[in-house]
């Protein structure tokens, strides 16, 4: 008799590491992004407005009248000599420290840098610290390993080192921290200098590998910077970049800088996975970079998210009850809304029949809290629609759930 391919027989299939609940976070929150009837903070998308694509189209036409060869190939593991090159003049510059060749990898995005992370250090039951709330990617990733995550809080000064120093005297053991010091996502915080020096103190001291992502790191609103955790422990931190948010998400492109150790084991992760990040991505990123592209269009960017987050928080002053508490981002794309003994995923689906689209704060912890707290992303969202949608969310936020 043939075998059925009914779910049971799909579930006996699939490999054991895919059968614990991943979720599926990312898609629904992208799934909120395509109706154009609502008014969305739910995803965490650049503003198109942002992409240079004159200079990206006069720059593909530029790649074929010169007969360019490098752009439309395979390229090196690691990445392109000239790539990798301006990504290391752009760390010193930006962070006071250069990687050496072998301290840095290029990858197709920074979910393939956590994706070789996991692959090449975790393995069944190994203990993860993320900061709570913390990234869904990061959450979905880690998680696919089949690790053990353990959340410690932050605050609004980042992680809370203390926190995490009581917890390590208390016997936490980790393998990996994961933390985004820079305009967080979720939270829109970022870490303080001293925090930073204690938290790479800890690493040295117990022995566990710091996962620095810094994705919005660039996005500071003043366009100044904190000391990077891999700038003070290049020895022990593992720092994950990408261009997303700074040049454009459409070619994934991204790095990692650490400890050769580190890298190299990623380098040999990511023979298996893509072989190479798209050479196509990686050399519109040097040219971009070495013509000034990039720093131009950061300047524009910063005044862009920083006009939408003004315009966002004086929204939030007007629309939100007493009780509401938010954070102050002073850069990135996000706000963290809490609301005193509110359910989040029961409003989140009552603003959307409103209109308004917001990630509810439970996809963001490892351990279901977040019941309070709700997501609000400013950086796709129409300017001129910001104050209707925070407005609408308001009213959803004072109308009590129908009991029935
Ligand atoms: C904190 C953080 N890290 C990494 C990423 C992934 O970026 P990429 O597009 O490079 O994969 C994102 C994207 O939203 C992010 O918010």
């Amino acid at each position: 008799m043939a075998l059925v391919f009914d779910s049971a027989r799909w579930e006996t299939l699939a490999a054991m590491r895919t059968r614990g609940d991943v979720g599926d976070g990312i898609a629904s929150v992208l799934a909120l992004l395509g109706r154009p009837d609502v008014i969305s903070f739910a995803g965490g998308f650049p503003d198109p407005d942002t992409f240079p694509r004159e200079r990206i189209a006069s720059l593909l036409q530029e790649f074929a009248a010169t007969g360019e060869s490098t752009a439309f190939q395979y390229a090196p593991t690691r990445g392109l000599a000239g790539a990798l090159d301006v990504l290391a003049d752009r760390l010193e510059r930006d962070q006071g420290r250069r990687p050496a060749d072998d301290e840095l990898v290029i990858t197709s995005g920074g979910i393939e840098a956590l994706e070789l992370i996991g692959k090449s250090f975790l393995d069944t039951g190994d203990v993860v610290v993320v900061e709570a709330p913390t990234y869904l990617g990061a959450i979905q990733s880690f998680r696919s390993f089949e690790s053990d995550l353990v959340a410690v809080v932050l605050d609004d000064n980042g992680l809370d080192v203390a926190e995490l120093e009581q917890r390590l005297a208390d016997g936490l053991r980790p393998k990996l921290l994961y933390t985004i010091p820079d305009h967080q996502n979720p939270a829109g915080v970022s870490l303080t200098a001293d925090r930073r020096d204690a938290l790479v103190g800890l690493a040295r001291h117990y022995g566990f590998l710091v996962v620095e992502d810094v994705a919005y790191r660039e996005l500071g609103f003043a366009g100044d910077s904190l000391p990077s955790l891999w700038s003070i422990g290049p020895d022990i931190v593992v720092q994950v970049g990408t261009t997303s948010k700074t040049l454009f998400p459409g070619v994934r492109h991204g790095w990692a800088a650490g400890p050769a150790e580190a890298i190299d084991r990623l380098v040999a992760a990511k023979q298996v996975t893509d072989q190479c990040t798209g050479a196509l991505g990686q050399r519109l990123f040097e040219e971009a970079a070495r013509r000034g592209w990039i720093d131009d269009q950061l300047v524009r960017s910063r005044a862009l998210y920083r006009r939408k987050s003004e315009r966002m928080l004086a929204a939030l002053e007007r629309s939100m009850p007493e009780s509401a508490r938010w954070t102050l981002p002073r850069g990135g794309f996000f706000s963290w809304l809490t609301l005193p003994r509110v359910d989040a995923v029961e409003l989140t689906g009552r603003a959307i029949e409103q209109g308004v689209a917001v990630v509810p704060g439970t996809l963001f912890f490892p351990d279901g809290r977040g019941t309070e707290s709700l997501r609000l992303s400013f950086s796709l969202v129409d300017e001129d629609k910001i104050d209707d949608g925070i407005a609408r969310l308001g009213s959803v936020v004072k109308t009590e759930p129908s009991s029935t």
